[in-house]
């Protein structure tokens, strides 16, 4: 870029001094529009629980849903997002409780959709809530099976379409999975049901408070390395991203956010295609306990889902969702 003029002429601060200054020339801005809230929910009645390793985030029962639903919708979030806490006895090594119409991602969609036609419902497709080895897919031996995990997901999707989920959203990583998914939807006459593929998820060690948050911590040694991405890539992000556009993803989600905001900059750069981002559990308490801990200000919060909206993402799931949603209408 080639610098026009120069000191004393050009004084950048100008600009800067007064805040109806700095709102007219500001590139970027976070509306309500760009958030999506994701929702624990967990078995039994008139529960509304804390979360050890996530301050400030709750798992409702089904009863208690519309609580959080109804205030979402109030300040108007787009898009929530449901994740399931199944208790220990319901997990076996396939993950057969993700087919069980009456599972608690089932019921949750179905009573968002009664209370609140209006607000947008999205689910993943994944077993790891659903199998005792924590594993987003059939275990055999020390490998998770593609193939067969595949055939799973495929029968979760269509299943959670079935309940009134708008957004379909492959968390899994499994080759292939998201033009499967999209051609049984399609058979089965959800032709309008839209799929968010996770395409680029890292192998995290960001996501540790949420395996305590859904009770997925991952009981074998394998590690999820064998089918999330490795952090050290970024072209091999291009690729994923590519593969899913062409096999039919509406949107295509970067996971975690901070520490990948390259990974959103260049697939944004590289496809037209709306790209969202997951600002990850780990991020979420990291930021969280530091506010409690008087070292950052609240006003961190919105920084960090500004970075989001620099790099190019046009949505952002956050678990900060409310409290921003609330903080930018007022
Ligand atoms: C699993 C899934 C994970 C998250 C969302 N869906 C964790 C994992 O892959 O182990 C993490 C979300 C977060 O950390 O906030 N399919």
């Amino acid at each position: 870029m080639k610098i026009l003029g120069k000191y004393p002429n050009v004084r950048l601060r100008r600009n800067r001094k007064y805040d109806w200054s700095r709102k007219l020339v500001a590139e970027n801005n976070l509306t309500v529009n760009d958030l999506i809230l994701p929702i624990f929910v967990t078995e039994g009645k008139n529960k509304i629980e804390s979360i050890k390793s996530m301050p400030g985030a709750y798992r409702y029962s089904i009863d208690k849903i519309n609580h959080i639903v109804n205030k979402a919708s109030k300040v108007g979030i787009p898009l929530v997002a449901i994740f399931p806490h199944t208790p220990n006895k319901k997990k076996n090594s396939l993950g057969t409780e993700s087919l069980n119409e009456n599972n608690l991602v089932c019921q949750a969609i179905k009573k968002i959709k009664k209370n609140n036609p209006n607000i947008g419902v999205m689910a993943d497709v994944a077993l790891d809530p659903y199998t005792n080895h924590g594993h987003d897919g059939v275990l055999k031996k020390k490998e998770v099976l593609n193939d067969e995990t595949v055939e799973i997901l495929t029968k979760q999707a269509v299943l959670q379409a079935e309940m009134g989920c708008d957004v379909i959203a492959p968390s899994d990583m499994m080759d292939g999975r998201v033009g499967v998914i999209r051609k049984a939807l399609d058979k089965n006459n959800f032709k309008n049901v839209q799929i968010l593929s996770y395409a680029a998820k890292y192998a995290s060690n960001f996501y540790g408070p949420f395996r305590n948050a859904i009770g997925s911590k991952q009981k074998s040694k394998i590690n999820k390395k064998s089918y999330q991405m490795d952090f050290r890539n970024s072209e091999e992000a291009l690729r994923e991203v590519a593969l899913d556009i062409k096999e039919g993803a509406d949107f295509v989600m970067i996971k975690p956010g901070l520490p990948y905001l390259d990974v959103i900059k260049s697939v944004k750069e590289n496809f037209k295609i709306p790209v969202f981002v997951y600002q990850v559990s780990g991020e979420y308490s990291m930021i969280r306990n530091a506010i409690k801990n008087n070292i950052f200000k609240e006003d961190v919060i919105i920084e960090s889902l500004m970075s989001f909206k620099r790099s190019g993402a046009s949505a952002i799931v956050s678990y900060f969702a409310l409290d921003v949603a609330k903080k930018i209408t007022n």
